[in-house]
């Protein structure tokens, strides 16, 4: 069994992207699953934390869960057409201290969304850039651009979507293979 991390760059309560990652949870391909890692609680970095040797809990935490995880999956919106900070100190708190970078040679891949019709596409980009850096295998393609992110989904956050719903299946799928051929 092979555990793919989930990372949302919302941390709003009603959040499409978290109802994207539920989503997800409930269609992973044969022989893995797909777990939702929770940032909530993850302290803004601050390298004098690690230049200390003196780590928060947040941080030892959130690296042992990266080390045990086969890979990863990032569901995010865009804000002011970049990476939500959230999601950005996640990538800064994995890829530390220095020589200890939790992401690297690990296989990944982006899902952006939004309320019109560019689908995060500046935050789906500026996100591939700092996986290159902390060396994510990042699937190429498909990519997933989800628009008009708030008429998927039903009041129980159910997504009623067919369309969708079978593009993310084709989607996970294509991702699992992407695992096999990178690990
Ligand atoms: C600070 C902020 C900046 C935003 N900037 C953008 C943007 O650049 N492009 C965009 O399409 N939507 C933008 N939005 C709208 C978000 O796409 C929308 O709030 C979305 O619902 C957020 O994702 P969530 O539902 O997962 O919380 C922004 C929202 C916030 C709060």
């Amino acid at each position: 069994m092979k555990t793919i991390g989930l990372f949302v760059g919302s941390l709003r309560r009603e959040s499409f992207n978290k109802k994207i990652a539920n989503h997800l949870t409930g269609i992973a391909p044969k022989g893995y699953e797909f777990k939702i890692i929770s940032l909530e609680k993850l302290e803004m970095y601050n390298q004098d934390f690690d230049d200390d040797g003196n780590p928060p809990a947040s941080y030892i935490e959130f690296r042992k869960q990266l080390n045990e995880l086969d890979g990863f999956i990032f569901i995010t919106p865009e804000y002011n057409r970049s990476v939500p900070a959230v999601l950005k100190n996640a990538i800064d708190v994995g890829s530390r201290p220095y020589g200890k970078n939790s992401w690297d040679g690990k296989p990944g891949a982006i899902i952006s969304s939004s309320l019109g019709n560019i689908s995060g596409f500046g935050a789906n980009h500026h996100l591939r850039q700092s996986l290159v850096f902390v060396n994510v295998l990042t699937l190429q393609q498909p990519e997933a651009y989800i628009a008009s992110v708030n008429k998927l989904f039903d009041d129980t956050g159910k997504l009623t979507s067919e369309s969708t719903s079978e593009f993310f299946q084709k989607f996970v799928d294509a991702f699992a293979k992407w695992v096999e051929t990178t690990t």
